[in-house]
């Protein structure tokens, strides 16, 4: 099992390039078997989550080739099989997505249902809702989920909450049904907006996307398209908190500024200085920092994949902090680390008092998901002393050479895999 060891107290200073956005990604790729022509698609991030979505991909008969790292060549004219097993639901929930994509073009698919989650209980009732609300006959047996339909007829469907995973997917099926759906109370996000574009690059005829309603107008088929997924926001706000925690002075590039604005204005409270461009934004972090509150919400709100990151770099700020998770429960596990390094927490339902300290101490900690786990490393940077972080898969499925980048930073870490290794850098640090 291979862990990262950090030595904190570093500043991070530098450049960094940001790859694209991983849960845009997923989307795109799995829309792509609506098509019996070939679709290329690029700046993918190359990460386990994508990885084992385009093993899932070929698994059910589409042709998958790697053009390079970050692009792929699709063609599902081959898909014969529309049963995802459990094997990759487990390993990743997105291949979910594979159920609206099959359900739209080929009118039937079985998918087995995802499991639990670390941050959460996480149901699909919205899913199933607008499937079914689209006149697919949708049964939950056996731990599958299986959608049928002679045919799909638009309808207006309005979503009881505001579910990315929900519109996305009710989306993609919408876009082969018959006539004119509307989806209302739908999510914003920059990765709804970007599905919606690869689709309608395909053919599809989708409006409305980044608002509040959305209307899609069934077409009979897809056809070719190249297409270039949209920076990931949570990669670029990743590195501009570890920037804010180390006091360091990190520039992220290839990023769309706008994406970033509720990030940007957290980070402009808490004292750091923002500077935008085209397609960077330059964050510097000096003196002391000031405690704020905050609480997640669907966008344009404070994203909940932020919500670790900005949790490790308030319990550093001077004063008390509130942070309000009102996306998922579960998603305060990493405290429990977080408060063994030193900080000062306290946890009631869905919201945490945070007192900000001086400083973390380093200590063995482990990731418990994919945003907690990078988070930590962020303490572990800021921290004096050494980290070790353990469970890194959670990270890799999701950061593209994480480590490396940080390093490119200044950051003094290295992925290990034995004790002899974490004897070595403590050795070559010390
Ligand atoms: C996506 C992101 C995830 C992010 C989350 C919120 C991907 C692959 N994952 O997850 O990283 O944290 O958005 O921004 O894009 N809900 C229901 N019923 C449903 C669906 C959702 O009640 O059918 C609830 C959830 O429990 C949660 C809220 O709606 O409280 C938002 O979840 P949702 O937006 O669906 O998250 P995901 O799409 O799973």
């Amino acid at each position: 099992m291979e862990q990262y060891i950090i030595k904190g107290g570093n500043p991070l200073v530098g450049e960094v390039e940001i790859g694209g956005a991983k849960n845009a990604a997923l989307a795109i790729l799995s829309a792509a078997i609506m098509t019996d022509e070939t679709v290329l698609i690029d700046n993918l991030p190359d990460v386990n989550d994508i990885n084992v979505l385009l093993d899932a991909i070929m698994g059910i008969g589409a042709s998958v080739h790697r053009v390079d790292r970050h692009t792929v060549r699709i063609n599902g004219k081959g898909v014969s099989n529309f049963k995802i097993e459990y094997e990759y639901m487990k390993k990743i929930r997105a291949s979910y997505y594979l159920l609206g994509a099959l359900l739209g073009k080929y009118k039937r698919a079985e998918v087995a249902l995802p499991g639990g989650c670390n941050i959460g209980s996480r149901p699909i009732d919205q899913h199933l809702k607008g499937f079914r609300a689209l006149g697919a006959d949708v049964e939950i047996e056996h731990g599958k989920i299986i959608a049928e339909a002679d045919r799909l007829v638009g309808k207006h469907i309005y979503f009881d909450v505001v579910s990315v995973g929900a519109t996305i997917n009710v989306m993609m099926a919408a876009t082969m049904a018959e006539g004119l759906t509307i989806l209302e109370n739908v999510a914003k996000e920059p990765h709804v907006v970007d599905v919606a574009n690869f689709l309608n690059s395909m053919g599809a005829n989708i409006r409305g996307a980044g608002t509040d309603v959305i209307k899609i107008r069934g077409v009979q088929r897809f056809h070719r398209t190249e297409y270039s997924v949209i920076p990931d926001q949570i990669e670029a706000g990743t590195f501009m908190f570890a920037a804010a925690a180390t006091r360091g002075d990190v520039t992220v590039c290839n990023v769309i500024p706008k994406h970033l604005e509720a990030t940007v204005a957290k980070l402009l409270e808490i004292g750091c200085e923002v500077e935008e461009f085209d397609d960077a934004v330059r964050v510097v972090s000096k003196g002391n920092l000031k405690s704020t509150h905050v609480k997640t919400l669907p966008y344009p709100g404070f994203p909940t994949d932020m919500q670790p990151q900005i949790g490790v770099t308030l319990a550093l700020c001077r004063g008390t902090s509130m942070v309000t998770e009102s996306i998922f429960e579960n998603h305060f596990k990493y405290l429990e680390e977080l408060a063994r390094m030193g900080a000062n927490i306290k946890v009631e339902g869905n919201s945490a008092t945070i007192e900000g300290v001086r400083r973390f101490s380093g200590a063995r900690i482990s990731a418990p998901d994919l945003r907690a786990g990078a988070a930590l490393c962020i303490a572990g940077l800021a921290a004096d002393g050494i980290t070790i972080v353990d469970d890194i898969v959670y990270i890799q499925r999701g950061y593209e050479r994480f480590e490396e980048k940080l390093r490119s930073l200044g950051a003094i870490m290295e992925r290990v895999s034995s004790e002899k290794d974490i004897r070595k850098f403590t050795l070559k640090v010390s």
